[in-house]
């Protein structure tokens, strides 16, 4: 669990209808709600509100969390809140010693749990909840639920379908891509969803992000704000770190690029595609947030269909979706950065240097290419593109009468054919250095025009 600080923002809507969810609990109408919405988003952090909240009105809470990593028991989230009700004062009522029996993680003799006992057990569970209701009204939080077991989420069902008249609030919250991944699991959290109240929560906007950059800058400061909700989109993890990584670099400790904890949320959620897929994603990124298929397919020296694979599995991990025909956009731009920023260093340079090359050739007979985006690529392309960047760019500024245009373009061009001829032709051998570095033609071999002349 992320730990809260700072205020929390652009969740009234939210809080409304749990609060309201929450009084309905308290005057013995209990019921099941689920807040769910990708990493980051601040699932957690609402779910923490809503329990201070609830304590507030004298309710008892209990905390249970599912863990993706093996190891854990069956139930385990189950196990942590029964541990914790227990803990109260009067919570070792006779229906605990039944459980126990029947779960032996609760410190319990038994061991004779098994299918046979399921029935028994839940049975005993929701005994056991009515009796700690009847002291004081419950709110079970359990949070992750994408990650539970198959076992616990049963048990949730099982238990929602008997809160109405109970003083009980079951608060579960679970990412919903990571949930999609497993039919199972799906299928388990819709059925529970349909029981009761399901919020999916949005990314922040721009007055949220304004709120969370006073409160961390000490200023209003609207052209940040707006800044970071452009980078982030409003998922309030990035922004939080975006935020600690403006600081940083205010007291003078620069950390360039992606901050790290972004970094690992995007990482996780990486992690859920075929490395063929990030691979081809990743040639995709050096263009930016925003690409056309037929630019990447060249990047990445595959056909457009294989992008087109690669892109419907990442859209249906909601990394990246469609920004109009044969365009596609990564979720954040942060993702983009990411999967570049991930690149081994050879491998991005020569993505950079395809895709330098094949916006020229695209733009060959282009009486005004996109010179900023070439220099863009030649310079992150290694050092032998520098003299290319320096040429587009110096190309580009002079955007004055067409016959100077020509003049500068046909340096650019120049610029490419000296490049070309290879090692030694220039001081320095920029184009030694280019071979080196990927796949340039060998020996001054043809290649196609900077730009027109
Ligand atoms: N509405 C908000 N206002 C201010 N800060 C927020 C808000 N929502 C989340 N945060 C902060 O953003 C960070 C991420 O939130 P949180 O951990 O709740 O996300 P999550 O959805 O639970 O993510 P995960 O799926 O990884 O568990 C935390 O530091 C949290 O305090
Ligand atoms: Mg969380």
């Amino acid at each position: 669990m992320r730990g809260g600080g700072g205020p929390l923002v652009g969740r009234e809507r939210e809080l409304d209808v749990l609060s309201a969810w929450v009084a309905r609990a308290g005057a013995g109408a209990g019921g099941v709600a689920l807040v769910t919405g990708e990493p980051g988003i601040g699932k957690t952090r609402l779910l923490q509100e809503m329990a201070a909240r609830a304590a507030d009105q004298g309710f008892s809470v209990a905390w249970g969390r599912a863990y993706e990593v093996g190891g854990a028991p069956p139930y385990w989230p189950w196990i942590e809140i029964l541990r914790a009700l227990f803990g109260r004062p009067g919570g070792r009522d006779p229906n605990a010693a039944a459980l126990a029996r029947l779960l032996p993680e609760l410190g319990g003799p038994g061991s004779e749990r098994g299918e046979a006992d399921r029935f028994q057990l839940y049975d005993a569970v929701t005994s056991y909840l009515h009796g700690a209701a009847g002291r004081e009204p419950l709110l079970l939080v359990l949070d992750d639920l994408h990650a539970a077991d198959p076992s616990s989420l049963e048990l949730c069902e099982l238990v929602a379908r008997q809160l109405g008249g109970m003083r009980v609030a079951l608060l579960g919250s679970h990412r919903d891509v990571e949930a999609r991944r497993s039919q199972a699991i799906d299928v388990s959290l819709g059925r529970l969803g349909r029981l009761g109240e399901v919020l999916e929560l949005e990314r922040l906007g721009l007055a949220a992000v304004e709120v969370l950059v006073s409160e961390a800058t000490g200023r209003d400061d609207r052209e940040s704000a707006q800044m970071i909700r452009d980078a982030t989109e409003g998922n309030p993890l990035f922004v939080r770190e975006l935020l600690r990584l403006l600081a940083d670099r205010d007291r003078g400790a620069a950390r360039p690029g992606v901050p790290a904890g972004v970094r690992a949320v995007i990482r996780e959620r990486l992690a859920l595609l075929a490395p063929a897929t990030v691979a081809l994603l990743q040639a995709a990124a050096v263009v930016g947030r925003e690409f056309t298929i037929s630019l990447a397919a060249e990047i990445a020296g595959v056909t457009a269909e294989a992008i087109e694979e690669a892109a419907s599995e990442a859209r249906a991990a909601e990394l990246l979706g469609e920004a109009g025909p044969g365009r596609l956009r990564f979720s954040h731009a942060l993702v983009a950065e990411t999967l570049a920023a991930d690149l081994p260093a050879v491998l991005r340079a020569r993505h950079h240097r395809r895709a330098a090359e094949a916006i020229e050739r695209r733009h060959a007979d282009d009486p005004a290419p996109p010179l900023d985006e070439i220099a863009h690529h030649w310079l992150e392309s290694g050092t032998g593109g520098a003299a290319m960047a320096v040429a587009a760019a110096e190309a580009g500024q002079e955007r004055g009468g067409l016959l100077r245009r020509r003049r500068t373009l046909s340096r650019a061009g120049r610029w490419r054919a000296i490049r070309a001829r290879g090692p030694g032709a220039r001081r320095g051998g920029h184009g030694r250095q280019d071979r080196r570095a990927g796949d340039a033609p060998p020996g001054g071999g043809p290649r196609p025009p900077a730009a027109r002349r």
